[in-house]
């Protein structure tokens, strides 16, 4: 497990544990300033080492859980030492010859993947899993035309110094090292870089892996993404046009049967789907459906997800069960 010691890492060390994987032995690399750190997990201590050559030899599964450049430079020696790798940077997300895998709604193309003996699979920006997830089952049954989002991030998409800055900044204090504003009781819509068409990196990200996953290359899809002062789950603000008619009713009885997908929608109750009542747990929660009288057929809906949990640890988990299951 690379980037052990991380917002995602350390999640990914208990769902491990959670759903029995059944790691006997686990090697947790982080940074020179983890070196020696003790971690506690699957009933005894490890102690954090520093990526070296030759320190997956012997290895079954690779997690990449720090950065792109690390994931850039230690990926092959991963993959050379002959270990299957699941890779949740940015780095190979977009590479023709590697799955993006959101076990829910490409299950199929991860199992092709294995089938043809890769060993290489990538997990996607935690805001595009649990849109995806949503709308799969949307666009199998009704077809999708177009789709506009606006996402509303936590700061732990930013790992887990910017939670501690947030945190610093609720209680008084007024260091920016990760945000370019204060994030407390403010909302920042710029995540990642700026392009030259306008976007940031992370709308761009969103649109281009969604119609990845989805299998639909040429998807009208546009997004903003907004970077907002809670730690824990994104929400996003979605609209969907379909090819097809498609009623309130339709859109229930779909959603449903979809797998990883729970529907809360009661809001005159105050049922919906909320950080808090999303945080910790594995599924994304769909709630505040709506027809969009904007078009002909279409709706809106709020979408919720831990991020670090579906949108990072447990998927990559899920896509490594999903590889187990195939061989
Ligand atoms: N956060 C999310 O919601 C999310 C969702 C999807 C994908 N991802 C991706 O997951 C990855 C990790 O994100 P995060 O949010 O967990 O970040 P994070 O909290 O900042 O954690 C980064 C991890 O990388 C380790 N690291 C830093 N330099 C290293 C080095 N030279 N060698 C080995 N390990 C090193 C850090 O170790 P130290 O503790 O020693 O510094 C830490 O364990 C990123 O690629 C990110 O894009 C994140």
């Amino acid at each position: 497990m690379v980037g052990a010691t991380g917002a995602v890492g350390t999640r990914l060390l208990s769902i491990l544990e959670e759903r029995s994987f059944g790691a006997t032995e686990l090697r947790l690399f982080a940074s020179e300033r983890s070196k020696g750190r003790q971690i506690t997990s699957h009933g005894r201590e490890w102690e954090c080492q520093v990526l070296a050559k030759a320190c997956f030899d012997g290895l079954d599964w690779v997690f990449f859980d720090a950065s792109d450049e690390i994931s850039r430079q230690w990926v092959p020696e991963a993959l050379g030492s002959g270990a299957r790798v699941i890779d949740n940077s940015a780095v190979y997300r977009m590479d023709p010859a590697v799955v993006l895998g959101v076990p829910e709604v490409n299950r199929e193309a991860i199992e092709s993947s294995v089938r043809r003996g890769d060993r290489l699979f990538s997990g996607p920006n935690c805001s595009t899993v649990q849109l995806t997830v949503a709308l799969q089952p949307l666009s199998e049954a009704f077809g999708i035309k177009r789709v506009l989002v606006s996402t509303y991030q936590s700061v732990s998409g930013a790992g887990a110094a910017a939670m501690d800055e947030l945190q610093a900044q609720m209680v008084g204090g007024d260091e920016r090292s990760i945000f370019p504003h204060r994030i407390a009781a403010n909302l920042i819509p710029r995540i990642g870089k700026v392009q030259d068409d306008g976007f940031t990196s992370e709308e761009q990200k969103l649109m281009l892996e969604t119609r990845k996953i989805l299998g639909l290359p040429n998807l009208p899809i546009a997004a903003t993404a907004v970077r907002v002062p809670t730690f824990l789950s994104h929400a996003e603000s979605v609209f969907v046009e379909f090819a097809r008619p498609a009623s309130l009713d339709d859109i229930s009885r779909v959603w449903k049967q979809a797998p990883g997908l729970e529907w809360v929608d009661d809001p005159g109750r105050d049922l919906y789907p909320t950080n808090e009542n999303t945080s910790g747990r594995d599924m994304v929660s769909v709630g505040r459906l709506r027809l969009d009288p904007s078009v002909s057929s279409g709706v809106c809906f709020w979408v919720v997800s831990d991020n670090l949990r579906k949108g990072a640890a447990l998927n990559a988990v899920q896509i490594a069960e999903s590889i187990r299951a195939a061989n």
